[in-house]
């Protein structure tokens, strides 16, 4: 047993090395948070067992990280030491318990804080003054990264204030905020430069920088959490707490999100209220410290080899973490749109099980380069849905091969299409495709389109989980016996149903502008459907529409044109629409050429107050018919004020404009002389 326990130490040694290494030099991690933990955990739980075969490269005997040789090197003052983690309720039970017991006191006080997860960083102050910065490095020796962290707007030049100390270390963390990491990997995209894996790399990759100027141009943050050196050390005051609120005072950046504790509940409190937050913070924190608050307190507990006895880092569960990719699939959503899904071995995180992580688009998979078979780090945080975050190069088969989009949807066939300049493919398959059949049917009787009483979304679901409807033109086949089936509706009391039968039938009744709006064309609005409707008076005429008709239909340019004729060039789609015809649904309006009235003619109507005769609807109807447009609000663009009485506002703002007014007498007028004409 110890013959195989010795091998599995000395392999979990080399392995945290050789992490450490990606992790600290090379900012490309290979593995999660979570796992290195887990690692390490092994590690120590076995040097517990067997103390002698601890050696002095044993990742525990040394502080991890790593200083780089090309930026000099910085001794410190006294090590910079890490922070001993509890992942759970138990292990911080036992950290209050062994410090109480440590200290013989009942209760202790604990100031709380945010664990950031960037990199931490050393700032030497004398006389007030910033002389020296310096990272970890592995704990002893870090490097010298001054000409860097001056380009850091927030970490002061001078310290303010008459009390600063002689020579002071501050001790904090530098980070990237999420919105500045979102930048910098899009500015690294569209310079073809690698993207960085999340903003704690990306934050020590910018501090890392040989040429300062490129570490100005990234934007970093940084807060401070402690203290190293100090001269005179009669300057520290009694506790943590107090240190940093004298820091603010002398112009350091200091988190808010601080508190105060006492015991083990108050401590758990603020773990939940910060964990409840955490998606909502502008940047990254992978818990949250806490430190015994008296120094007295912190001194007599001391130390034990990297850590400090006095303070713990109480960790979140893990949001990400490393699988495998089984397959790529495309779903189809509602209104089409296609996304990819990358099928995972199932693994734990963020506290459930994934099977399934999305992959967003195309051009993610590409610029992520997701491949079957892939290891992959997944992530599930909060709400969000959980996604792909990056691939594990190094692990990567030979054999693998670049993902290609379907051209077909995987549902109905129909094409995929991708228009230009957008990230999402959607199936063309519109009316026909199941995957959108709910949304389009329930929006074929929405209110506004075909006007189906009684017909809403739950009602649709049941008519198609019981196979009774496929696309819209089934509705017309539906009978009663049918019907009386569904669980709503009562099988005695016929009532119901044959309301809706009436509601159906009713339908059939309609204009063409809203049969055009209820056949669901992307950017075929209730306003471009009135249009069209004007324009070619039949559906039979709209559905033969070409490219130079459809672009003379007012207010349809090139995107709704080529959103017509997609859908229009799927078979499927014509099919629904001839049953729908020979239902009897076959609505006809006056083409527009024998209509317009051309003083009217696409002229822009705005309409305030009270018309002597005509109500508001009649008035808009009759300038619609004639070719108007009627539109909510004076501006510019207006053409005309249509007023009548206790006209307000409006009128005024068309007087200042010089927009021409006219009553309803003009109107009704232009309106007879055209049709004498
Ligand atoms: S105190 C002796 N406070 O976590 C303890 N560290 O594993 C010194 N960190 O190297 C650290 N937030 O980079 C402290 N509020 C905080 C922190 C914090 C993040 C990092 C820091 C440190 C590591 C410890």
């Amino acid at each position: 047993m110890p013959e195989i326990t010795a091998q599995r130490y000395t392999w979990l040694k080399k392995q945290i090395s050789l992490h450490d290494r990606h992790y600290y030099l090379q900012d490309d991690p290979l593995i999660t948070d979570a796992q290195y933990d887990g690692l390490y955990r092994e590690l120590i739980s076995i040097e517990k067992e067997y103390p002698h075969w601890i050696t002095p490269d044993s990742p525990s005997q040394k502080v991890s990280g790593y200083a780089n040789q090309v930026f000099s090197a910085v001794e410190h003052g006294s090590p910079m030491l890490s922070l001993n983690n509890a992942l759970s309720e138990e292990e911080l039970v036992s950290f209050d318990r062994r410090c109480r017991e440590g200290l013989g006191i009942e209760q202790i006080e604990y100031a709380c804080e945010l664990k950031f997860d960037g990199l931490a960083i050393s700032l030497l102050y004398e006389k007030g003054i910033l002389v020296r910065a310096a990272t970890r490095g592995d704990g002893s020796v870090g490097e010298n990264v001054t000409d860097n962290i001056r380009t850091i707007q927030q970490i002061p030049q001078r310290l303010q204030g008459t009390q600063t100390p002689e020579r002071i270390e501050i001790r904090g963390e530098v980070f990237m905020s999420h919105e500045d990491f979102r930048l910098l990997n899009e500015q690294q995209k569209s310079l073809g430069a690698k993207e960085f894996a999340n903003p704690r790399n990306a934050a020590a990759g910018s501090l890392r920088q040989l040429d300062p100027q490129i570490t100005a141009r990234r934007a970093l943050s940084f807060f401070s959490y402690g203290i190293g050196e100090l001269e005179p050390t009669g300057w520290l005051p009694t506790g943590h707490s107090e240190l940093l609120d004298r820091y603010v005072t002398m112009g350091l950046p200091v988190c808010q999100d601080r508190v105060l504790a006492r015991g083990f509940k108050e401590l758990m409190v603020f773990f939940q209220s910060i964990k409840d937050r955490r998606d909502n913070l502008p940047f990254d924190i992978d818990g949250v410290v806490y430190k015994i608050n008296a120094y007295a307190l912190q001194n007599q507990l001391g130390y034990i080899s990297r850590a400090p006895r006095f303070a713990i880092a109480h960790k979140f569960p893990p949001q990400e973490a490393m699988t495998r990719v089984m397959a790529i699939e495309v779903q189809v959503g509602r209104t089409g749109a296609i996304t990819p899904v990358a099928r995972l071995e199932p693994v734990f995180v963020g506290g459930v099980t994934l099977t399934n992580a999305t992959l967003h688009n195309e051009d993610e998979i590409n610029r992520k380069d997701v491949r079957v078979g892939d290891m992959v780090i997944v992530r599930r945080a909060g709400d969000v849905i959980p996604e792909v975050v990056r691939v594990i190069l190094e692990r990567r088969e030979a054999s693998s091969e670049i993902f290609q989009m379907p051209t077909n949807c995987p549902i109905c066939q129909s094409q995929i299409e991708r228009t230009l300049g957008e990230t999402i493919a959607r199936c063309t398959g519109g009316l026909f495709c199941p995957a959108q059949k709910m949304q389009a049917i329930t929006h074929f009787a929405h209110r506004r389109a075909m006007n189906i009483d009684g017909l809403g979304e739950k009602l649709v679901a049941q008519l198609i989980e019981a196979n009774l409807i496929y696309h819209p033109a089934d509705l017309y086949r539906l009978g009663l016996n049918a019907l009386v089936t569904l669980d709503r509706m009562d099988s005695k009391d016929k009532k119901l149903a044959s309301n809706l039968l009436q509601a159906i039938e009713n339908s059939k009744k309609t204009t063409l502008a809203r049969l055009i709006f209820a056949l669901g064309i992307r950017h075929v609005g209730e306003t471009t459907a009135k249009d069209l409707a004007k324009y070619f008076g039949s559906i039979q005429a709209f559905i033969q529409a070409q490219e130079d008709d459809l672009l003379r239909v007012n207010d349809v340019g090139p995107v709704v044109t080529k959103s017509i004729q997609k859908f229009l060039a799927q078979a499927h789609n014509l099919e629904v629409i001839e049953q729908l015809i020979a239902c009897g649904i076959n609505p006809q309006e006056k083409a527009s050429s024998e209509q317009v009235v051309t003083e009217l003619f696409n002229k822009s109507f705005v309409l305030t107050g009270t018309l002597p005769t005509l109500s508001r609807d009649s008035a808009k109807a009759l300038l619609e018919e004639a070719g108007a447009k009627v539109v909510g609000s004076v501006s510019k663009k207006t053409d005309f004020l249509l007023a009548g009485s206790d006209a307000g506002s409006k009128l005024e703002k068309a007087q200042e404009l010089g927009i021409p007014v006219m009553t309803e007498q003009e109107l009704l007028s232009i309106l007879q002389r055209a049709s004498v004409r």
